[in-house]
């Protein structure tokens, strides 16, 4: 290694010198170390974020608010880290090959750092994604004993999406989750069915794809992504491919943007998935990967975020179906029943965390993301990589209180962000009363039906007059 490689002053076109000093910092890396600690780009992945790089759980969890037990758990967790999908891997494969061509030097060598990733790999789930349910399961099971630990009500309702990574998710879950149930005795190969198979379940955990006026006016829409294009263009990212091609000594004409986004994917696969310090890290800087980072996050502002406003409200009976939950837990209290699904722990996508945070008015920015405004959003909330990393969860805590001097507070909510307690958009404090959450949202719970909301305007309807 290069000892403080990282402060090594860059200038632009970095000429032989630069391109001698990765030349050889390759050759030294001939078996990657693992990267002992964050390196300095992964605060910039996006979604490509690990887990522990964002989340800061601890044992300095809050206790409950004073007098209140929980009830229920109501979570949404994104999977665990994944592998590429079979188009990232694909284009890995053309940036190799266009490297390779360019004939000796950084380029080529750059080149040979082989291609861990093969096609069949598609997004699946990776042992280090295993490893992030096992350990989230462990760590709210401490928190929650009550609902989760050992003489814990044993009933857990999982729910996923069809995707593989979601089900394997939801299966290293259950077996994290046994675990903690039953301290000491070894796994069985059945762990994962004490809480029986997940239940699939894309209409909720994959809204996006049943709302038509979405998949039209935003997914198949070329021009809904007007931003993502004019910022690949603009003079942000130019700068970054020039700085790179420098580096690489190709011509900048050879690369784009596309190809810069693919290396960068490169850096952060290779961290997350196999905990190593890549190669190709180092043809980028901080301000790169700011640079990246912005144009990934333009992406989901305008593809799940507030670009528009069917991307989050495509997520309502998502969120109506959380309140339902809330509701029929809190009638059985009232009736001294049992409650029937004390636990219940929904996987998904980032694709279903973000419209649903965006559906609850957080991480909005007063200006839009544009391509125009990257240094006005340079302290910008909507960050995807804070938001949701690998592994992310978003929790709705129930509490029952005694003694509550004030009616309507028998109920409190709180909310959790990746284990943090996340304040309530209606006020700063992190619990709030139940029927108080409802009335900030009464509009949404109400109001708002996603097979309304997803009708396309003015389409031909003559078929049915006919
Ligand atoms: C595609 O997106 C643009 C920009 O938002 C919009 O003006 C246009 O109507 C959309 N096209 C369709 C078919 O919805």
């Amino acid at each position: 290694m290069l000892p403080g490689r990282r402060r090594r002053p860059r200038r632009r076109g970095l000429g032989l010198p630069g391109a001698a000093l990765l030349l050889a910092w390759l050759a030294a890396l001939a078996l990657a170390e693992p990267a002992a600690r964050a390196p300095a780009l992964s605060a910039f992945f996006g979604t490509k974020s690990r887990y522990e790089d964002v989340a800061r759980p601890g044992p300095a969890a809050p206790a409950a608010p004073g007098g209140c037990a929980p009830l229920q758990l109501v979570a949404l967790v994104r999977h665990g880290t994944r592998y590429p999908t079979a188009k990232q891997v694909r284009r890995l494969r053309a940036l190799r090959g266009l490297l390779q061509r360019a004939g000796p030097g950084p380029a080529a060598a750059l080149a040979r750092w082989p291609l861990a990733y093969e096609d069949w790999v598609d997004g699946q789930l990776v042992d280090k994604g295993r490893r992030d349910m096992r350990r989230l399961a462990a760590r709210l099971a401490r928190r929650f004993p009550a609902l989760l630990g050992p003489g814990g009500p044993g009933r857990a309702r999982l729910v996923s999406s069809s995707k593989p990574r979601c089900l394997d998710s939801a299966a290293a879950f259950a077996r994290g989750l046994w675990a903690q149930r039953h301290p000491g005795r070894p796994e069985p190969a059945a762990a994962d069915m004490e809480f029986g198979p997940p239940k699939i379940n894309d209409k909720l955990m994959r809204f996006f794809d049943h709302c038509e006026k979405f998949l039209v006016e935003v997914e198949k829409n070329d021009s809904a992504l007007y931003h993502v294009e004019a910022f690949k263009n603009g003079p942000e990212m130019q700068k970054t491919i020039k700085k790179v091609a420098d580096i690489l000594q190709v011509p900048a004409s050879d690369l784009n943007a596309d190809l810069i986004q693919v290396a960068f994917f490169s850096c952060s696969f290779d961290l997350a998935i196999r905990d190593i310090h890549s190669p190709w890290c180092e043809i980028f800087d901080t301000e790169d990967a700011k640079v990246l980072e912005y144009l990934n996050d333009l992406k989901q502002y305008w593809k799940r975020g507030y670009g528009y406003a069917i991307n989050s409200r495509s997520s309502c009976s998502l969120f109506q179906d959380i309140f339902h939950h809330m509701d029929e837990a809190i009638e059985q209290r009232q009736r001294s029943q049992p409650i029937s699904s004390p636990v219940i722990f929904h996987f998904g996508h980032a694709e279903t965390l973000l419209p649903l945070l965006s559906l609850m008015d957080y991480f909005k920015d007063k200006e839009s993301l544009t391509a125009y405004n990257y240094k006005e959003q340079m302290h910008r909330q909507f960050r995807s990589g804070r938001i949701v990393p690998y592994a992310a969860n978003l929790i709705f805590v129930l509490y029952h209180c005694e003694h509550a001097e004030v009616p309507g507070r028998e109920y409190q909510v709180q909310l959790l962000l990746n284990e943090e307690p996340l304040p309530f958009v209606h006020s700063p404090d992190t619990v709030t009363s139940y029927q108080e959450l409802k009335d900030h949202y009464k509009d949404i719970l109400q109001s708002c039906h996603a097979d309304q909301e997803c009708v396309l305007p003015n389409i031909n309807i003559t078929s049915d007059e006919l």
